[in-house]
């Protein structure tokens, strides 16, 4: 029986951006997906990379900041590996504030409504204070599809339609993984399954799908260079014309059907931002299943059982977090010490929980 030396169950942009990394270090992996690569969260994700998000808990900061620098160069790999483009744009991001908002903010920091018209004349409500932040975006579905291609270049390989059902174990150390069609053998694993990774043993992890509705839009004339966000809603211009306007959270399950009303509520408040959007034509509208877990932070590292590792409950974070988990979870799984301190991401934590409720 064929063996390889890691088993990674899952192939969203975290699945594969950790085989790519496995594989740059002479590592043989299999990557399992338990539908086609990369059509999950990846594939529903808007692509902000807010590396100094206020609103990150603070044990994400390292993690989130590191993984932002990281973000230039990891792209210009992968471009070059996959002989193909993923739409970093480095134009920056406007925050549009709430009147509570605009009042913790020193009046030096905020726009004045002339430059914000400079900036971004098609930003409507010049009573509304904004702040412009050095911040990228990428689009997540040309990113996977690369990392994808990166992969296979690295050697890496990729099945479809295998959904893990066990975590195969000899004396308590990991010896692969049974699918609905077959067992696979490798010496390690990592479940990168996203919203689904606690749904198979011996591990229960507390993830849970967070549903986000999100729409495109395209418009025939260039309307919008940066981000913009605000408390009701956010638009991401892409350099093809595309412009996604997001999204829900919504606790519904593994529920992925897209709510007219939701998504006429959020084109609207876009609209109501940036009244030309009004002229764009609706493209496309989905629903995306993102991995929360109880206390927001993704789930990094070893488990208590040897060779068995994972990497998931990246929430709303997963797009800017790829660079640094692959990072780091390929420095663990081979042996090394992480460049960051791991310990907040534990799965630990939840067992330690969950003996002190009992
Ligand atoms: N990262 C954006 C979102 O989760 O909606």
């Amino acid at each position: 029986m064929k063996t390889w030396d890691v088993i990674v169950v899952g192939a969203g942009v975290i699945g594969l951006g950790i085989a790519r990394e496995l594989s740059k270090r002479g590592v043989s992996v299999l990557v399992l997906d338990r539908g086609e690569p990369g059509r999950e969260a990846s594939h529903a994700a808007a692509g902000m990379l807010v590396g100094d998000g206020e609103e990150n808990p603070e044990q994400m900061r390292a993690l989130a900041s590191a993984s932002a620098r990281a973000y230039p160069e990891f792209v210009h790999e992968i471009e070059d590996e996959s002989h193909s483009r993923v739409d970093l744009r480095s134009n920056g991001t406007i925050i549009l504030l709430s009147k509570e908002e605009a009042a913790t903010h020193s009046s030096s920091k905020l726009l004045t409504a002339a430059e914000l018209a400079e900036i971004e004349p098609e930003v409507a409500g010049s009573e509304r204070r904004a702040l412009r932040i050095e911040e990228r975006s990428v689009d997540p579905r040309a990113l996977t599809a690369a990392l994808l291609k990166a992969c296979l270049h690295r050697g890496a390989e990729v099945a479809s339609g295998e959904q893990v059902t066990s975590i195969n174990l000899i004396d308590s150390r990991v010896s692969g993984v049974t699918t609905q069609k077959t067992a696979y053998a490798a010496n390690c694993v990592v479940n990168c399954a996203g919203a689904w990774s606690g749904q198979f043993p011996p591990h229960t992890f507390p993830t849970r799908p967070v549903k986000g509705q999100m729409l495109a839009v395209v418009s025939r004339r260039p309307i919008l260079r940066h981000v913009v966000r605000s408390p009701e809603v956010y638009i991401v211009p892409r350099s093809d014309g595309r412009i996604l306007i997001g999204a829900s959270i919504e606790e519904a399950g593994y529920d992925k059907r897209v709510v007219p009303d939701t998504i006429q509520r959020m084109h609207r408040e876009a609209i109501k931002l940036i009244p030309a959007l009004a002229e764009a034509r609706i493209l496309e509208d989905w629903a995306g299943l993102r991995p929360g877990t109880p206390d927001n932070l993704p789930i990094l590292g070893s488990t208590q059982t040897p060779g068995y590792f994972v990497a998931t409950g990246h929430f709303r974070d997963g797009i800017l977090l790829t660079p640094i988990t692959a990072q780091l979870m390929a420095q663990v799984i081979t042996g090394e010490s992480p460049c960051l301190d791991l310990r907040s991401f534990s799965a630990q934590r939840f067992l330690q929980r969950d003996v002190r409720a009992s």
